[in-house]
């Protein structure tokens, strides 16, 4: 049986890894099962034996057609796994030089995704997120800057939709309220 894609995107620090493994949770109890794989992971590695990072937040700093190659390779890395898959990503990366595409034109061709979702919060707290997690080197910029990284996620999604006819499906992951986020994720992955 042909499995399902589904990409999960957010900006760094609106929890779409947290929200990801309550749905899956779940969804494990009523026996839907997911492999569930982070791209940045599949890049990181990628990065890390050609030794051009020392640590996952440096990767969006490297030189613009360096991180295009670290896409491609995560690309066709996860075009070849079979059966229901989630693919924890970005929709566009805050880079020195502007937005790069998280899923562009190359990246998108391999994965041919059913559904995108977009996880997405008041920006004032994804800052107080950000500043609250200790283990990560997060982008220092104010909630006016996140707000825009937010609607620029909006934009390039619609165009994500055009070019695989894929569906656009935006979950709210709001202070205290995790379990309806994770509900709206578990229905979108049933
Ligand atoms: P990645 O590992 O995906 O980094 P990230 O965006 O920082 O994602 P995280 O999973 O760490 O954060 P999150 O938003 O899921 O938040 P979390 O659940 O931890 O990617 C790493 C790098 O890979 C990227 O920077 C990029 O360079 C590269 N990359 C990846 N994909 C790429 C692509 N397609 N193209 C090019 N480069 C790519 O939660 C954050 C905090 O919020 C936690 O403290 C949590 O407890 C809290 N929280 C969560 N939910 C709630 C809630 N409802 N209420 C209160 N607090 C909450």
């Amino acid at each position: 049986m042909q499995g399902r894609k589904v990409i999960i995107t957010g900006v760094p620090g609106v929890g779409k890894t947290t929200v990801v493994n309550e749905a899956l949770k779940k969804l494990k109890s009523e026996g839907v099962e997911y492999q569930s794989i982070n791209f940045g992971t599949f890049m990181f590695e990628v990065a890390k034996n050609d030794n051009v990072v020392q640590d996952r937040d440096q990767m969006r700093t490297l030189d613009r057609t360096v991180q295009k190659r670290l896409q491609q390779r995560a690309a066709q890395a996860i075009a070849q796994i079979t059966g229901n898959v989630l693919i924890d990503t970005h929709a566009s990366v805050k880079t020195p030089t502007g937005y790069l595409a998280g899923l562009p034109e190359w990246v998108l061709r391999e994965i041919m995704p059913d559904t995108i979702v977009l996880v997405e919060t008041d920006d004032d707290q994804i800052l107080m997120r950000r500043l609250n997690d200790e283990t990560r080197s997060r982008d220092k910029e104010g909630s006016r800057a996140i707000g825009e990284h937010q609607q620029f996620n909006r934009s390039i999604a619609a165009g994500y939709a055009m070019i695989t006819g894929c569906t656009v499906k935006i979950v709210i992951n709001a202070d205290l309220l995790l379990e309806r986020a994770a509900e709206d994720m578990a229905n979108v992955l049933r």
